[in-house]
């Protein structure tokens, strides 16, 4: 039997790799630079399946042109990349790599908490231009506390729920906002719902967990920030389209929020010489969430099982769109 072809936008894990190796015809974009859009659609034509990353867009226009290709996996837990409705009309199921990633994404939204609370990025700056004399003065270098503070945590799923956790570990007041309520985490962390603009004003750290859509574009912006206390933090660790980054600066920069803590930023990479960066109150890191060791090799797994599974008629093991598998072009796969 012929192994189906499948396409790699980027060196990943190889426990993703080997599982490929064992049931496709596996290519893997080696390049350091990212596969051009042409190249992408001309190798990706006669490919079964695609196991892609955040960079990679699947849209209307990829899938015509690749009309071989009847499963997506990407590996990466949000899917603002693909065009999920354009898969869904050609029967193309997509998967993506959910709870594999949770409670490290959460470790990461805490740090930069502690982080942007505590100053850390900007300590570390301080001892490099040593300025660290003796007379260093007890009035310099505060923070902020974290311990009994309240967190407002926006987007209570399965990373704000874990984010919870640890914020119920520092004692602090947990207000949530989300679509839906959820029992079981205001029983298991004392998290409260109220609506987003009581979160927003009563909040000293507000922590974003949303997807990124067209509901969540900019979800943040000048009169959700005007809300925020002028001593209150934002963390980003979601998307960094969630918030309208020059409102953002433009808070910053006139006291109207104390600090801001973003692994994601608009866009991607940052470059240096952006002017967020020359603000001392701003922690950013490079879109590093789900970056450990443990959890990059499970995502590549699971978005290689994802794909073994479509593509050998079984459903993915987690799927944005199940009801896609089986109709239209993955029809095949299923016989
Ligand atoms: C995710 O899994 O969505 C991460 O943000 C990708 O880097």
């Amino acid at each position: 039997m012929t192994k189906p072809k499948v396409y790699v936008s980027r060196i990943i894990a190889d426990e993703g790799l080997n599982l490929l190796r064992e049931s496709c015809e596996l290519h893997v974009w080696q390049e350091k630079n990212l596969m051009p859009r042409d190249v992408q659609l001309k190798l990706f034509a006669d490919c079964s399946g695609l196991l892609t990353t955040t960079n990679i867009k699947v849209d209307a226009q990829l899938l015509e042109a690749c009309p071989a290709v009847k499963a997506v996996s990407n590996q990466a837990v949000g899917y603002d990349n693909i065009d999920i409705n354009a898969c869904t009309a050609a029967g193309v199921p997509v998967g993506n790599t959910p709870d594999v990633l949770t409670e490290t994404t959460a470790d990461l939204a805490f740090a930069l908490l502690l982080a942007a609370a505590r100053r850390l990025a900007e300590m570390v700056e301080w001892i490099k231009q040593d300025r660290w004399t003796p007379e260093r003065g007890m009035l310099e270098n505060l923070g902020t506390d974290v311990h009994h503070a309240t967190l407002g945590i926006i987007g209570l799923g399965r990373i704000g729920r874990e984010v919870a956790r640890r914020a119920a570990g520092f004692n602090m007041t947990i207000l949530y906002h989300d679509l839906i309520r959820d029992p079981q985490a205001e029983q298991a962390f004392g998290a409260r719902y109220v609506d987003k603009e009581t979160l927003l004003s009563q909040s000293d750290f507000v922590s974003l967990h949303l997807p990124l859509s067209a509901e969540t574009l900019h979800y943040i912006g000048p009169n959700e920030l005007k809300l925020m206390k002028p001593s209150a933090m934002l963390i980003n660790s979601a998307r960094g389209q969630i918030v309208d980054q020059p409102a953002l600066l433009d808070a910053l920069q006139n006291g109207r929020i104390a600090g801001a803590g973003l692994d994601v930023t608009d866009p991607e990479p940052m470059r240096h010489d952006n002017p967020l960066l020359a603000l001392p109150q701003v922690t950013v890191l490079p879109h590093i969430g789900s970056a450990t060791r443990k959890t990059r090799a499970r995502m590549a797994q699971r978005a290689a099982q994802n794909l073994i599974n479509a593509l050998n008629g079984r459903p993915m093991i987690s799927c944005v769109n199940p009801e896609a598998f089986g109709k239209g072009r993955s029809a095949s796969l299923c016989k």
